[in-house]
């Protein structure tokens, strides 16, 4: 446990100051309030350190970008043999071999084809401009809920409104359907002029939610049926997570634009692709006016697309893939035995590493029946970040899901132990010993943030 007096000089490190002066003034602030303020300077594997050396257990993995844990010291070592190599980089007048072996190690029938570029919202973006593109229609279907980036054209598709409604979208033509329901989609989709239905296989940033069992197989006939194109955005979900290397693996059907970045560059590169099938990317871009339509200065440069081949080989090799499934179940037996039952806990739920608590108070608690609407409010705004809190102080990094605060979000490297599962299970079920009744947790964090002040 880091001593309440340490955390207070965490505050004080310059770089932070620094980063409110010139970066984010308000995050700062907010991490600072809450307690979370600290600079984190190294990592290795599943383990992060701080500029006090303190150590931490890294169970967020950056939104699940760090499948492979931090600097692999097989993915450093080819990075370094590639910089020292003097290959190129970036270069543009003639087709990339490094492309080319990545688009080819990602294909599946029906996904021949690779758009690259950098980032989880533009490879969503990519998938929403080919289904336009290959339909001449120009609508998305979109689900609440959903979370696929922060840029313009994927806030167009973002199922929260406090993050949408202050731009000045083109979404007054996208249509948002409550996730999960068939009904609603076959309804939007009947309309026949959605170009696009962008959803993902499990809503990360959600809240880790699950879909009705045969969901997106339904979904992908509908989409069939009415013309549309389903735009799956495995970002998140990607690389394994889910312990599949494509969670859509697991639900037989084969979406028709697959969305990947985050854990494609290994934790280290930044990479994203988009991958179709071949009439679809011939209709969308396959002529001599269309071929440079999605074009990327960054998109695919050498460095990401040499990070993102060993990646996939180290995945393989290295079994990570079956890691996953494995410590994940593990990780929901765990939780579900110590946890089962709490006042506090209502749902755990999840595939692979990419798992769940719900908190709030259940039906159980008198709270929960008597003020229900006021208790739900708190409950969404504080319990989320007051367990991360908790674990921080107990050398654990985990983060509440960006879209749904009431649901921690667990997602460690996929090279996680049974040993690190069980620490986890372990610190968390003492925190929730620590809680049984609404009045203490609220009081102790009244505490807290009295002494922040
Ligand atoms: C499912 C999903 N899609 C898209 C994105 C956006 O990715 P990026 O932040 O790289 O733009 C995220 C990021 O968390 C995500 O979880």
């Amino acid at each position: 446990l880091i001593p309440a007096a340490e955390l207070e000089s965490y505050r004080l490190h310059p770089a932070l100051a620094q980063y409110a002066r010139h970066v984010n003034p308000a995050f700062v602030e907010l991490l600072n309030v809450l307690g979370y303020g600290r600079l984190y300077q190294r990592a290795l594997d599943v383990w992060v350190w701080d500029h006090r050396g303190n150590r931490y257990l890294d169970c967020l993995a950056g939104f699940g970008t760090v499948n492979l844990g931090h600097n692999h010291p097989r993915l450093v070592s080819r990075l370094e043999s590639f910089l020292k190599s003097e290959a190129l980089n970036h270069f543009h007048v003639g087709p990339s071999p490094y492309m080319a072996e990545v688009a080819a190690r990602l294909a599946r029938d029906g996904l021949e084809m690779a758009l690259f570029c950098s980032s989880g919202a533009e490879a969503v973006e990519a998938g929403m401009k080919l289904a336009q593109a290959a339909t001449r229609r120009n609508k998305l279907v979109y689900c609440s809920g959903g979370y696929h980036g922060t840029s313009l054209g994927t806030l167009g598709v973002m199922g929260d409104p406090r993050k949408r409604d202050a731009f000045g979208l083109p979404n007054g033509r996208n249509i948002e359907v409550p996730f999960g329901d068939i009904a609603a989609l076959r309804e939007a989709l009947s309309r026949r002029d959605a170009a696009g239905f962008v959803v993902e296989p499990i809503q990360g940033e959600g809240g880790v939610r699950l879909p009705p069992a045969g969901y997106l197989e339904q979904a992908q006939a509908l989409c069939r049926r009415y013309g549309t194109l389903l735009v799956l955005d495995e970002v998140q979900t990607g690389i394994g997570r889910t312990g599949s290397l494509f969670a859509f693996e697991k639900d037989g059907f084969v979406p028709d634009v697959l969305a990947l970045a985050k854990a494609l560059g290994g934790g280290i590169a930044t990479i994203g692709v988009a991958l179709t099938g071949r009439a679809l990317h011939r209709k969308a871009y396959g002529s001599m006016d269309r071929f440079d339509w999605h074009s990327s200065t960054f998109g695919g440069n050498s460095l990401s697309c040499v990070a993102a081949i060993e990646t996939l080989r180290i995945l393989e090799e290295e079994n990570l893939v079956a890691n996953a499934a494995a410590r994940g179940a593990e990780l929901i037996e765990g939780l579900r035995k110590r946890l089962s039952g709490h006042p506090f806990v209502k749902d755990i739920r999840g595939r692979g590493l990419l798992v769940g608590i719900e908190i709030g108070p259940t039906d159980a608690t008198w709270l929960g029946r008597a003020a229900p609407a006021a208790v739900s409010l708190v409950s969404r705004k504080l319990f989320g970040h007051w367990v991360s809190l908790k674990l921080l102080e107990r050398g654990i990094v985990c983060q509440p899901a960006a879209l749904r605060w009431d649901v921690l979000k667990v997602e460690p490297p996929l090279t996680i132990r049974q040993e690190e599962i069980a620490l986890f299970v372990d610190a968390v079920a003492d925190i929730f010993a620590e809680y049984c009744d609404l009045p203490s947790l609220l009081g102790d964090a009244a505490k807290r943030l009295a002494r922040l002040a």
